[in-house]
């Protein structure tokens, strides 16, 4: 985008907070990535969709695994209005935090403000859900809520050029074609520059879901198609993904916890077929 247009109009930011998101990346993106270069834009595992927002593709598909997250945007590319409606009328209090966390709404409209709410009011921004899939994520106090309503509206423009798909990372293979650009930002499977794995995370992305991200890569570039991964930077992940192409690693400190943080540094891997 130019400047110029970045300068007149407030860039269209993510609006949820999301584990794993990619803020940090940007920089390190616009060195070389330049969106109109690509006819389509794809995000499997579009999260907060920090990268997608960034970019602001003028034709996107995203998708990702995670229904309710999935649904929320939809419900923001139709009719942000009436999210918002909902949402104003949310108390910012503890108690209403849980009353909200506890109750079924019955429209779609109801679901998304209490998706984005609990998401804002929520400790750390975190999205777990317990065995019968109902958010478990308690109250966490901050200064000030981050409710940015004419962000919201940007974000339902941007996304209507946009389709929004609940799907499996693999399925997306199916609508990527020659000089589309792919952006892959799986969750981690095994933890940064140490050979501890995540066990927790085992059957949200397990080492064979990597295997079959690689594969996925290999389809995407006989598309001739082009793909940035990002992923922890472990011997293991490097091994499975070895192909040839571009790997750089970047060191990265990083707040870990909430409370009691420590600041960690560790390596984010990259792995990309464009060329500088
Ligand atoms: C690291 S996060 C992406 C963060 C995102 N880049 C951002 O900036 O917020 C990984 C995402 O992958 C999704 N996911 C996990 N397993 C998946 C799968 N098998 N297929 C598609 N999405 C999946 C999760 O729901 C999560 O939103």
């Amino acid at each position: 985008m130019a400047i110029e247009k970045k300068l007149q109009t407030p860039s269209t930011k993510p609006f949820l907070r999301w584990a794993g998101g990619k803020k940090w990346l940007l920089k390190e993106l616009d060195k070389y990535v330049d969106i109109n270069n690509y006819n389509s834009y794809h995000e499997p595992f579009i999260g907060g969709g920090a990268v997608y927002f960034h970019l602001s593709p003028r034709k996107a598909i995203i998708s990702d695994s995670n229904k309710e997250l999935i649904e929320t945007y939809k419900v923001i590319q139709n009719n942000p209005e009436e999210v918002i409606k909902h949402i104003k009328s949310f108390e910012r209090s503890k108690e209403f935090y849980y009353f909200v966390r506890n109750k079924k709404y019955s429209n779609e409209f109801e679901e998304a403000a209490r998706f984005i709410y609990l998401n804002q009011m929520s400790f750390n921004g975190l999205y777990r859900v317990n065995t019968n899939g109902e958010y478990n994520v308690p109250y966490g106090y901050r200064e000030k809520y981050h409710f940015d309503y004419d962000n919201l509206l940007r974000v339902s423009l941007l996304l209507k050029n946009t389709v929004i798909t609940h799907q499996d990372f693999e399925h997306s293979i199916l609508n990527i074609k020659t000089n589309d650009l792919v952006f892959l930002d799986p969750p981690y499977t095994v933890t940064h520059n140490s050979n501890g794995f995540i066990h927790y995370n085992k059957k949200l992305f397990s080492l064979d879901d990597q295997y079959k991200l690689s594969d996925t890569i290999k389809k995407i570039k006989n598309i001739g198609a082009y793909y940035i991964l990002t992923n922890a930077a472990h011997q293991t992940i490097r091994e499975i993904f070895e192909n040839g192409d571009k790997m750089y690693e970047i060191d990265r400190a990083s707040l870990i916890g909430g409370k009691n943080a420590i600041r960690g540094n560790y390596a984010e891997l990259i792995l990309t077929n464009i060329i500088k």
